[in-house]
């Protein structure tokens, strides 16, 4: 069958020859019924990191440039903090304003309750803690990551889960524990079962910032993490 001429334009946006038939019917030179296909805004190559120690990984992360709207508006990337070879890993979804501006995460109000409960579990930031996000740029206005930033970001927070070794991960909100398991359940459904990701043990719990609405949820938030306690413990 004769390609389209939309299947022609495909194929030489892909790079791919198109041969026509000297006897084929002339092709107009009218513009498209359909708009050119956009280019996502993420290049592959940033997330080469394999084998990147920690001041690399940093150096390559702060100079990423994958995601051309968060890249643009972010006042700097937001790494991560803590303990490079914790037990504990917690994984939140996006830096915010506050975090945006200093450059760690978790440093606004959520961040306080966050140390709180570090501090109820005898944990402090920085010592067998590490604190990442799914994404390491503010997304504008504080909206939801793109599934394409995650994606463009998690080479990254790969990496540093294979530096740290983590023996748990705990999950902090929908946000992070959809992406990370790759799920659309709801938040109340994931965090009563057990998971893994990439072989670590993810427990997901509810993020401090839906905490500091709904303060009657923190006793469920303390049984997670009293489950992730045990995990560490028994690893
Ligand atoms: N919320 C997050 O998920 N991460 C931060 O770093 C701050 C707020």
């Amino acid at each position: 069958m004769p390609l389209s001429r939309r299947q022609r334009e495909i194929l030489g946006e892909m790079g791919i020859p198109v041969w026509v038939r000297r006897d084929a019917p002339p092709v107009s030179l009218e513009p498209a019924a359909n708009p050119p296909i956009e280019r996502p805004a993420v290049e592959v190559e940033v997330r080469d990191v394999a084998g990147l120690g920690w001041e690399d990984l940093r150096a390559r992360v702060a100079a990423c440039m994958a995601c051309a709207e968060l890249a643009s508006q972010r006042t700097q990337t937001v790494f991560g903090v803590g303990d490079p070879a914790a037990d504990w890993l917690f994984i939140g979804e996006a830096p915010g304003a506050e975090e945006d501006r200093r450059g760690e995460p978790f440093v606004g109000p959520a961040g306080q309750l966050l140390d709180n409960m570090l501090a109820a579990l005898a944990l402090q930031r920085g010592r067998n803690v590490h604190i990442a996000n799914i994404l390491k740029c503010r997304p504008p206005g504080n909206r939801d990551p793109k599934p394409e930033e995650a994606e463009a970001c998690r080479g990254f927070l790969d990496r540093q889960i294979t530096l740290i070794r983590p023996r748990v991960i705990v999950a902090l909100g929908r946000v992070a524990a959809q992406s990370l398991l790759g799920s659309n359940e709801p938040l109340g459904q994931l965090r009563v079962r057990e998971h893994a990701y990439r072989g670590t043990p993810l427990v997901v719990t509810y993020h401090p910032a839906y905490l500091l609405r709904s303060p009657g949820e923190k006793a469920k938030v303390w049984s997670d993490l009293l489950r992730a306690r045990s995990l560490v413990a028994g690893a």
